[in-house]
């Protein structure tokens, strides 16, 4: 039995924003499983109808065997949640957050007792839970929040971008804690991000979502396995900043009928070619560009990462705070593509 499911999930807000659209996937026990998506893409509003606080519109989702909307006191008992703005008071030391949360879930106070030490351990803040929260740094207090939604013994654990705003070397002992949960208590975990490198270290399986919808589903190397070749990436030198987007736009239009090339993507200021083979690629790439004005600042070749899966689903990158896409590369590739 997957401990989620969801057939077709979908959530519009009243004023008809459809946050969440036809969502379909399963997480089986033990999986850390992730959603990666830019700002708005409907992350939280899917992990705030699997948890039962908001009803979906449509479509269907169980968590750890229960319908949520049936059955959602089952699914509750089940399962923690850690969200986004978790509250936590400042004012009362880790320790009294725990208890009052213990509390929250009606435990007994010899049950709570217990259960705080062994958390405390559990998130590394044995002897700092008698401090005030106030005095606490960024990352105890993500761990802290952890531990308070793992006071119940939760079989399924959702985690609302855990990492956001903490430095890199804390961000990793998150991820430590996290997959500590898993190994040691077998607990499944449901976490949505936003960075590339969470999806790529911690989770075993991602789902890619953009404006509500599921657009790629898989382990990450599968998902970087599927664009195979390698991306050459160009960057132009220009005069002027206005001047890029033309001479992008004319270094498009020089390459594009190169019948190595796969596909054309902008990322930021530099032009994505992905290529099967680089090496080959490059010298019939400059050769192309040769003579035409256009002068190639450096050029680079990688292996597909995350950015490139993400980018090739989306259109966009996950920086794009518009979310707008870079979209006449890809209408130059649409049309050449309708010619064939
Ligand atoms: N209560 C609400 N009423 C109306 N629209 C909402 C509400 N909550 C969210 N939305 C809209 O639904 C869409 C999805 O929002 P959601 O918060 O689920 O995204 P997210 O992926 O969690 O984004 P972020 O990375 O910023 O946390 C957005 O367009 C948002 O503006
Ligand atoms: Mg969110």
């Amino acid at each position: 039995m997957p401990m989620i499911a969801t057939e077709e999930l979908t959530k519009i807000y009243r004023g008809a924003i459809k946050a969440v659209d036809q969502v379909t996937f399963e997480v089986e026990k033990g999986e850390i499983f992730g959603f990666l998506g830019p700002n708005g893409a409907g992350k939280t509003t899917t992990i705030k109808v699997l948890t039962t606080l908001l009803r979906p519109t449509a479509g269907r989702a169980e968590v750890a065997g229960y319908d949520v909307e049936r059955l959602p006191r089952e699914v509750r008992d089940r399962i923690g949640y850690v969200g986004q703005n978790i509250g936590v008071d400042e004012l009362a030391t880790g320790r009294e957050n725990l208890s009052l949360y213990g509390h929250l879930y009606r435990l007994d106070s010899k049950t709570i007792r217990s259960r705080v030490e062994h958390l405390l351990a559990l998130v590394d803040l044995t002897g700092q839970e008698d401090r005030l929260i106030k005095t606490y740094s960024g990352g105890m207090r993500k761990r802290l929040d952890i531990a308070m939604g793992l006071i119940h013994h939760p079989q399924v654990l959702f985690l609302d971008e855990p990492t956001v705003g903490l430095d890199p070397q804390t961000r990793a002992h998150i991820w430590d804690y996290i997959r500590a949960l898993r190994t040691e208590q077998g607990i499944t975990i449901f976490l949505t991000t936003h960075y590339m490198d969470e999806a790529d270290h911690l989770v075993d399986r991602i789902a890619i979502i953009d404006y509500g919808r599921i657009v790629a589903l898989g382990t990450p190397a599968k998902l970087k396995s599927e664009i195979s070749g390698d991306v050459v990436t160009l960057s132009l030198a220009v005069d002027r900043p206005d001047e890029l987007d033309s001479a992008i736009q004319q270094t498009c239009a020089l390459i594009a009928d190169q019948p190595f090339i796969r596909q054309l993507q902008r990322r930021d200021s530099d032009l994505n070619v992905y290529v099967d083979n680089g090496e080959y690629a490059i010298p019939l790439l400059m050769r192309s560009l040769e003579g035409k004005g256009i002068v190639v600042r450096s050029i680079s070749l990688a292996r597909p990462s995350l950015d490139d899966v993400f980018l090739k689903h989306t259109g966009h990158t996950i920086r794009d705070e518009e979310g707008q896409p870079t979209s006449w590369a890809q209408m130059l590739r649409d049309s050449r593509r309708r010619q064939h």
